[in-house]
């Protein structure tokens, strides 16, 4: 079946199909202006301005667009849906002056929802997966990643992949999250985690990632997992540089990683290794903000040079968002990325970084039909409506749902 989006106030979409977009690319959006969008089943067919128009024939069905701005559906290439429970007591706690690190240190943090998520069993992590997704659709996401991370056992951790997967997500399995409380340190733990989850976990995920971070893993940790991985075949991602500097941009550098995410710490040296690399930033304003920690340097990022993705790190502890468009007007607001800038990496970059930039991130012929209309009569409105109810309509896969 073919699909007419017509008289669109505005198409806006970015560029970068072959590698992720980089200093001044990242903004170059192109708009078309009282445009067009036709989907032939999954596949965009063309884009172009209403009066460009070719008669059509057969069995077509219509939207009118009037006065909603079209983009492309949204990538979210950072989220850790895969949790029971929740944690809005720490958050309270929190509120009143509690931090972030003091609760992990009392066994509070990632470990309270590791307790949650074993106890969830898999068709209740089934279910959470499911809810989380249908969470972010309403914002617009049509693609997203997640991590596991909060079974940290051999079967929670495999059941949380597979309900990513079979949820329309691209898993990653985050399997040096945190020292569960059967293991006392972190090597023994790795051990059993490589041995007895990894083989499976790669037939699951497609890429890894690790928590490199003073009291969660240290350098020499994350190398020795994220190496066993890349031989199994996976993607390597890391968390780094969110409290502290620990060594996560050159570590990413060396092994080819696709990403290093959060950089909340990263300094100097970090911005200038980085944008000299292939690897990818993936900034989480969104948990900053949570966290009430210092915004990454996204700004400096993009002016050396450096690929960027913006993505909201969903997850009950330090950023309880499924909002790309919130993050986009934090990116635009906190990180003073333009709003092409922040539509360009939480699209075609962040596509880039789940490896599927080929097929999605971008309004044009041949890339599969996902779009977002919004409400609004200029498409930055994604940025500018801080907390409005921007998304008008999401249209996965050229479908109507
Ligand atoms: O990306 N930093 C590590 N992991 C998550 C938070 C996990 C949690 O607090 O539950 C993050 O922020
Ligand atoms: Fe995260």
């Amino acid at each position: 079946m073919r699909l007419l989006i017509r008289d669109l106030a505005q198409v806006a979409t970015p560029a970068g199909r072959e590698a992720p977009l980089r200093g001044a690319q990242l903004g170059e959006v192109d708009v078309l202006e009282d445009a067009y969008v036709l989907c032939d089943g999954d596949t965009i067919e063309a884009v172009g301005r209403m009066r460009d128009l070719p008669s059509l024939d057969g069995d077509i069905d219509e939207i009118y667009g009037d006065g909603c701005c079209a983009i492309p559906g949204l990538v979210d290439c950072h989220t850790h849906a895969a949790f029971g429970g929740d944690r809005v007591e720490e958050f309270s706690l929190r509120a009143a002056g509690t931090t972030y690190e003091e609760l992990h240190a009392r066994g509070g943090g990632i470990l309270s929802t590791v307790r949650a998520t074993r106890e969830a069993g898999e068709n209740g992590l089934r279910d959470a997966v499911m809810l989380h997704r249908d969470w972010m659709r309403r914002h617009g996401t049509t693609t997203f990643e997640a991590k596991s991370g909060y079974g940290l056992d051999r079967d929670t951790e495999l059941a949380s992949l597979r309900a990513i997967r079979d949820a329309g997500g691209v898993p990653t399995w985050l399997g040096a999250h945190a020292v569960p409380p059967e293991f006392d340190n972190a090597d023994a733990y790795l051990d059993f985690a490589l041995a007895e989850v990894l083989p499976e976990a790669a037939e699951i995920a497609e890429a890894a990632d690790v928590f490199l971070e003073r009291g969660a893993f240290d350098a020499a940790q994350a190398r020795r997992y994220l190496e066993a991985c890349r031989d199994a075949g996976l993607a390597l991602r890391l968390h780094g540089d969110q409290f502290t500097e620990q060594g996560a941009i050159p570590l990413a550098i060396e092994l080819g990683a696709r990403s290093v995410d959060h950089l909340e710490a990263t300094g100097d040296e970090g911005i200038r290794a980085l944008a000299a690399s292939d690897v990818t930033g993936v900034v989480l304003p969104a948990s900053a903000l949570f966290l009430g920690r210092p915004m990454p340097p996204a700004r400096a990022l993009v002016d050396a040079g450096a690929a960027v993705a913006l993505a909201t790190d969903f997850n009950p502890g330090s950023a309880f968002c499924e909002s790309l468009p919130l993050c986009c007007s934090l990116a635009a607001t906190q990180l003073k990325l333009s709003p092409a800038e922040a539509l360009s990496a939480c699209t075609v970059n962040a596509a880039h970084v789940l490896g599927r930039a080929d097929r999605i991130g971008r309004i044009a012929p041949g890339y599969r039909a996902d779009l977002v209309l919004l409400d609004a009569p200029d498409w930055r409105y994604l940025a500018y409506h801080l907390g409005g109810e921007v998304v008008a309509r999401v249209v996965p896969g050229g479908e109507l749902p």
